[in-house]
């Protein structure tokens, strides 16, 4: 299969093998992720013209190497697939459209192109994780699902393979996004998941009592917007930050100040705890209910080596010991793996094919 993937700010082409069976497995033949995250941190988010512009320069230049593959040279590709959606719409029609010129240019459109929703990548990433020792992909079910990046917070439950029930998901921010506007408050880069862990090891995560929303609800819902502006407070109380994200020069001169004295790493420490409690909290509550036999993570935040900590650490002090799978950083993050490894699982089950249209709200 070969997949492409453009929903936001990397843009990526994969060929990944399938053995079939009752429990397909997956083999990564190649996997090709530029990157535009260095361009966008100078506006301190994803710009939807600039990702388009990439897009368009980067898409021709990826398939240039693929074609060189003797499997696509050759022709012996059985599918092709590409991300329809949920994402940016400019960047998500680049990919449609050159998966589109490829398919009858290229293939003289004699295999399917099917369209994938960038969700049901995230969802069956760990089909492309390496298991511990003695355990089975058939092992894992039913399984808790997390998927959480910069656009989405999803709980649900694969109760088999090919059974998916979403239970719940964030009411505002993403977990990721909230990540990304606490970092934009502390002056630190874009994107600000990665910088905010690295600093959160040298804090005190009891430091600061920032509050986790919706923690003790019943429901399987989240929110973020409150946990971001209660970071804005705090810092607006130590006199570091004006009303908005925009810093004036007195301003950035005390948020200076408080990183010299252990202060953003307790900020970062007490914010990453107020972030992920909620979701070891409810992940452990629906590993209960559903039976789980395993705790899945997927999305750029499962990058994130605090958030497997966290609810292994929960599950051995209820003296359980499931799997917590998290794939591999590299599908973790956006990449066109996933995005075959998805189409697959849906073009067995039959499903109704997916329109090749652009649908920035579609759903897992
Ligand atoms: O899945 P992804 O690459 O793109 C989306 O589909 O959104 O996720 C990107 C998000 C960003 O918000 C980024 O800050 C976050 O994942 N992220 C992290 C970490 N690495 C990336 N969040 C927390 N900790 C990290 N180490
Ligand atoms: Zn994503």
């Amino acid at each position: 299969m070969l997949a492409i993937e453009t929903s936001c700010d990397e843009t990526s082409f994969a060929l990944v093998r399938v053995t079939e069976g009752d429990i397909p497995s997956f083999f990564v033949e190649k996997n090709v992720v530029s990157s535009q995250v260095a361009l966008h941190a100078e506006f301190g988010g994803v710009v939807p013209s600039l990702a388009k512009r990439e897009h368009l320069k980067n898409l021709p230049l990826i398939w240039e190497e693929f074609k060189k593959i003797p499997a696509v040279r050759d022709h012996k590709i059985d599918l092709i697939a590409v991300t329809v959606g949920p994402g940016l719409e400019p960047a998500l029609w680049t990919g449609i459209a050159f998966a589109k010129e490829i398919h009858e240019t290229f293939f003289g459109k004699e295999i399917p192109l099917v369209g994938v929703s960038h969700l049901h990548g995230h969802l069956y990433s760990f089909l492309l994780a390496r298991l511990k020792a003695g355990v089975r992909v058939a092992d894992l079910f039913p399984m808790v699902s997390l998927i959480v990046s910069g656009g989405h917070t999803i709980l649900g439950v694969l109760r088999d393979i090919d059974a998916y029930k979403k239970l719940g998901e964030t009411v505002d921010d993403a977990v990721g996004e909230s990540f990304d506007k606490v970092a934009r408050l502390l002056n630190l880069p874009y994107p600000g998941g990665p910088r905010i862990e690295q600093l959160a090891h040298e804090g005190d995560e009891r430091a600061i009592p920032f509050p986790s929303p919706m923690m003790h609800q019943k429901n399987y819902n989240f929110s973020y917007s409150g946990l971001k502006t209660s970071v804005l407070y705090y810092l607006k109380s130590l006199g570091s930050l004006a009303t908005d994200f925009t810093l004036t020069f007195e301003q950035k001169k005390k948020l200076d100040a408080i990183e010299s004295d252990g202060v953003r790493e307790n900020i970062c420490a007490s914010f990453q705890r107020a972030a992920f409690e909620p979701l070891v909290k409810k992940s452990l509550r629906a590993a209960d209910e559903y039976g789980a036999r395993s705790i899945c993570i997927g999305g750029g935040v499962a990058a994130n080596k605090n958030l497997p900590y966290r609810i292994t650490r929960a599950l051995k002090k209820e003296g359980k010991t499931l799997p917590v799978v998290v794939p591999p950083l590299g599908y973790c993050q956006d990449n066109a793996a996933m995005i075959a490894v998805a189409a697959y699982m849906r073009h067995r089950t039959k499903k109704k094919k997916l329109p090749l249209e652009a649908d920035g709200t579609l759903s897992v």
